[in-house]
């Protein structure tokens, strides 16, 4: 079974999300998750399975909209042998190997009419046959589904079956766009740094004021993925100390214009925003340190953290939002692995904030 990445987030957006999540993980029912590309559908449906009954039963995602239409059933709901030229030797499908956890059908929006009987079939009764088969299969697999596309645009040009979307979206989750998530990109854009700086094991320490204006002033289309790619290469390409926009590849023209007369109060949080984000990572997250340094109270301080959702950042934290039980238990000495990638074990002197996946949380 492989190991949830960390969902991060402190908007209310989000946070509502995660509440979202708490409470369908613990049902039987299938979810839907919509929401634009890299919001982190797939992400969700794993955390939603992580957090369910049948966490220690596999999570098998099939992308839809990625497989030949030919192909598609027969990854799906399997095959027998000479169902098909080329069907030498009989195959299960995903459903099957999803059986006792769960299946995720990302771009369900893309499955083909006479599949989305099938579908519907196997919500309704929990069967299904094999292509070319002719014995009736139960299988146990709980579906979760994802989509991009308006599936209410779709049933209108009669492209997708409205009893299916009914059946699939009982349980709905939106994942709001990143632009509509508060500090969440600078949230991201810390941790993601630090993850980065050890995995490239360069020394940075963190962003200069002009990147921070624009990693909070870009509109984010690829969203969160787009956040994380660009947050890598900067790590890669930074020459100094600090990423700068350049570094981002956020070139001016590409962020959106500040708004002027009532954007005081939005300049005064950023600058406090900034300012702790900084002090965390000179001080380590030491409370009477950064206080000292900020010429505050340490209780005013710590409002200030939880104000910004920025508490959970500090390395003796209260619980956030979601981690794996997998991957927090591995050990807490490890650091992050980046897709089969090692990472250097020694840890990055001026950054103290911790890794997403070291930082406790809970939902
Ligand atoms: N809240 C989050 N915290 C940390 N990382 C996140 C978060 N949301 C998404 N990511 C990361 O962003 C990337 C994209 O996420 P994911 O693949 O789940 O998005 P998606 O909505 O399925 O995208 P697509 O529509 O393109 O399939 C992944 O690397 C994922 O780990
Ligand atoms: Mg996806």
């Amino acid at each position: 079974m492989g190991i949830v990445d960390e969902m991060v987030g402190a908007s209310p957006a989000i946070c509502a999300v995660f509440d979202l999540v708490r409470k369908m993980a613990t049902t039987e029912m299938p979810v839907l998750i919509t929401g634009e590309t890299g919001t982190g559908k797939e992400l969700t449906a794993q955390a939603i399975h992580e957090r369910s009954l049948r966490k220690h039963g596999p999570f098998v995602p099939i992308n839809c909209g990625a497989i030949p239409e030919t192909l598609l059933e027969s990854e799906l709901f399997g095959h027998e042998r000479g169902a098909f030229t080329g069907a030498v030797q009989q195959k299960k499908g995903k459903l099957e190997a999803a059986g006792g956890g769960t299946v995720f059908l990302d771009e369900v929006g893309d499955l083909l009419p006479t599949l989305q009987v099938k579908l519907l079939r196997f919500l309704q009764e929990g069967t299904f046959e094999r292509v070319g088969g002719q014995e009736t299969l139960h299988v146990d697999a709980r579906v979760l589904a994802a989509t991009n596309v308006d599936l209410k645009t779709a049933i209108s040009k009669n492209l997708f079956r409205e009893d299916l979307y009914y059946r699939l979206g009982v349980l709905h989750i939106h994942l709001p766009p990143l632009r509509n998530r508060g500090e969440d990109p600078l949230l991201m854009a810390t941790i993601f740094l630090k993850q980065a700086a050890v995995t490239y094991r360069k020394q940075i320490r963190g962003y200069t004021p002009q990147a921070i204006d624009a990693l909070r002033t870009y509109s984010w289309p690829g969203n969160v993925r787009e956040l994380s790619n660009r947050v890598r290469r900067a790590v890669v390409m930074a020459e100094g100390m600090e990423i700068t926009p350049q570094d981002l590849d956020l070139a001016v023209e590409d962020l959106q214009t500040v708004d002027s007369l009532n954007s005081l109060r939005a300049a005064h949080r950023r600058i406090e925003m900034e300012l702790l984000v900084k002090a965390i990572s000179l001080h380590r997250g030491n409370l009477t340190r950064m206080a000292r340094d900020l010429e505050v109270s340490r209780s005013t301080l710590y409002r200030k953290l939880r104000a910004y959702g920025l508490e959970k950042f500090m390395p003796a934290a209260t619980p956030l939002s979601f981690r794996s039980k997998t991957k927090f238990n591995k050990s807490k000495q490890s650091l992050p692995q980046e897709h089969g990638r090692g990472i250097s074990p020694e840890p990055i002197p001026d950054l103290p904030l911790k890794p997403a996946h070291e930082i406790p949380q809970s939902v």
